[in-house]
């Protein structure tokens, strides 16, 4: 939630910032804005709205400056407006701060600081970060920082300049992510990754209670006592490239092609094909400590949420070890229990959700095994766990999930696998014949989305619909709550994903002629139960799109239209059924003139709670 940028260098820092903030625009995108410091002055721009909206305000009134700071916000204490906006300001105008996160003790903080003087323009908690930094400044600006954050309590990443300690951004993080780029004569501090990776590829992530002071020299780091640290530089593989649309017109649709290769990658390097093993040694986990496990917990959110419902399917199937599948939202505020035997399993695309990561931790005062599913390198989650399993899936932008969801489903079926291996569960020769099933999975992939045109023309039939239920069972069960939330959060039509079984128990209530379903019914060991689900909707005049084997030729009877995908082994059907669900959400979506890579009052990293 929230991305924030700054830059210091011989560069022209407005398109820097601009370009930068782009890059952020996923993580929260109601209204953006910039400081510069030109001289003695700094120059503020906000604008209510995107980045494009800041990009025409910079046009028409254009800024100069030698260095600055940026941010995109996605509104949490105060309405999305103009005066809203970051960067925030003190009471001299010599002062400002961008910030991405919560400050929940801000209204003590604020009562106090308006007694003593201040006065407040908006309506946000972090102005009382630019306050409190006035109040504590005498000189030096990172001393004032230090003072400052130790008042505040919450969630933040800030960064800080000063016309009265110039030349200089003083950035800290404690909880959501900030990384500091180190450039040739150049420095940046940002979010995340994406708006550095055309300047440079030599990052340094800051940890929780870190302090950069970024200066045109150089960066130094330290803890919040002061106490100098020395850093370690990664050099990050991801390339510009990879974060362009590349002709596609919209990132969704770019990343929906781009899962073959994404499932491809992440198994790669994973199967020794000599001996017919899965090798996830680099997880940091040993094969001894695995053994031991007698009980999976797969913690995670949104999309991740379902692929862990994919993934208890393949763990239980494979390795036989019962697993429980939380939302972390909920988990962290449970009385649960965990033993040593426990193999905690956190899944996250970007590695910083807040509930993922507080459950995490909660969980880590219980001291069982920990595992990360995660998309970024090097992100809050990765870092926290015993051990990472990443998903090789490149930078994803759209903010819903695509092809992190299948590579997150891939990273599971590895793990399973190893799972399986590790416990004895399988013969040989049955493993081998997943782990076949499983590389062919890309593909079979590549057939489906060679067919995208026709599932154009069938969603475009659906755009006027306002409600969908999606119907699956057993391992297609998060297939249909993933399906649904696709539609849900990209077109805004109503659409609920439930299991075939408890169609009954209420959902077909709502069946008529304006309520069509998904089925997604593969040649599988629950086919006849949703052959039954079929019927009753049939009886109720529903009308049924069904995605299924290509050789099925019953279904074709039975329901209205069928999408069909190529035969797999059931267990990994999830591969196949999620694209078609995935192309009609985002063509209703594009029809509909939706703003399908930033539906409205979404984010993509959700940093607070
Ligand atoms: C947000 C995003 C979803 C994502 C969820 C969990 O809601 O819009 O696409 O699935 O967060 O994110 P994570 O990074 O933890 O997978």
């Amino acid at each position: 939630m929230c991305g924030i940028i700054g830059y210091i260098g011989p560069k022209s820092v407005v398109p820097i910032l601009v370009e930068g903030l782009k890059k952020l625009e996923y993580r929260g995108y109601d209204s953006a804005g910039i400081a510069v410091v030109n001289g003695d002055q700094i120059q503020v721009r906000r604008v209510k709205g995107k980045i494009s909206a800041l990009e025409k305000s910079l046009d028409k009134a254009p800024l100069n400056g030698s260095y600055g700071v940026g941010h995109t916000r996605w509104a949490t204490h105060g309405r999305p407006c103009e005066e809203n906006a970051h960067p925030h300001q003190d009471c001299t105008g010599s002062l400002v701060v961008v910030h991405n996160g919560i400050i929940e003790n801000y209204l003590p903080l604020k009562r106090k600081l308006k007694e003593e003087g201040h006065t407040f323009r908006t309506e946000t908690d972090t102005e009382v970060i630019a306050h409190l930094v006035e109040k504590y400044f005498k000189g030096s600006l990172e001393k004032a920082v230090l003072h400052t954050v130790r008042e505040i309590e919450g969630a933040y990443a800030i960064a800080v300049l000063s016309t009265q300690d110039k030349g200089k951004i003083v950035a800290v993080k404690s909880g959501p992510p900030a990384v500091v780029g180190l450039g040739e004569g150049e420095y940046f501090v940002s979010s995340d990754i994406n708006p550095l990776l055309s300047h440079t590829q030599k990052i340094v992530f800051l940890e929780d209670e870190e302090m950069a002071v970024i200066e045109p020299q150089g960066v130094k780091f330290s803890d919040l006592e002061g106490n100098v640290l020395k850093k370690k530089v990664d050099q990050i593989s991801w390339s510009p490239l990879m974060i362009e649309k590349r002709g596609f017109k919209h990132f969704m649709l770019k990343e929906i092609i781009e899962q073959p290769q994404v499932v491809r990658d992440t198994l790669q390097g994973r199967i020794s094909l000599d001996s017919g093993k899965i090798c996830l040694e680099e997880t940091g986990i040993s094969s001894k400590h695995l053994e031991k496990i007698a009980k999976v917990v797969i913690i995670a959110c949104g999309t991740s949420y379902h692929a862990g419902l994919v993934g208890k399917c393949f763990i239980e199937t494979l390795a036989q070890i019962p697993v429980d599948v939380e939302f972390a939202s909920e988990y962290r505020y449970r009385d649960f229990i965990l033993d040593e035997k426990a193999l905690v399993i956190v899944i996250s695309q970007s590695g910083e959700t807040a509930d993922s990561l507080a459950a995490l931790r909660a969980v880590k005062e219980k001291n069982p095994l920990s595992l990360s599913i995660c998309n970024v390198v090097n992100s809050s989650i990765a870092r926290d766990t015993d051990g990472v399993l990443y998903t090789h899936a490149g930078p994803e932008i759209g903010v819903a999930a695509t092809k992190t969801f299948s590579a997150q489903m891939a990273a599971l079926a590895l793990l399973a696998l190893h799972l399986a291996q590790v416990k004895g569960r399988l013969d040989e020769k049955t493993r081998l014949s997943f782990i076949e099933d499983l590389l062919r999975i890309p593909h079979l992939m590549e057939n489906i989305l060679n067919q995208a045109e026709s599932i154009e023309d069938l969603a475009l039939k659906f755009i006027s619909f306002s409600h969908f239920l999606y119907l699956g069972r057993w391992v297609n069960f998060p297939v249909a709550l993933e399906g649904a939330l696709k539609l849900k959060e990209i077109s805004y039509i109503h659409a609920e994903g439930y299991p075939g079984g408890e169609m009954k128990h209420g959902p077909i209530a709502l069946i008529d002629e304006k309520m069509p379903t998904m089925v997604i019914v593969p040649k599988d060991r629950v086919y006849d139960k949703m052959l039954s689900n079929i019927s009753e909707i049939k009886t109720r005049a529903g009308y049924l799109l069904a995605v299924a084997f290509e050789d099925d030729k019953e279904i074709q009877d039975r329901v209205d239209k069928v999408i069909p995908i190529p035969p797999i082994n059931p267990l990994f059907t999830p591969f196949l059924t999620t694209l078609p669900l995935q192309l009609f959400a985002y063509y209703i979506a594009a029809k509909r003139g939706a703003d399908v890579d930033q539906p409205r009052n979404l984010a993509k990293s959700v940093t607070v709670e």
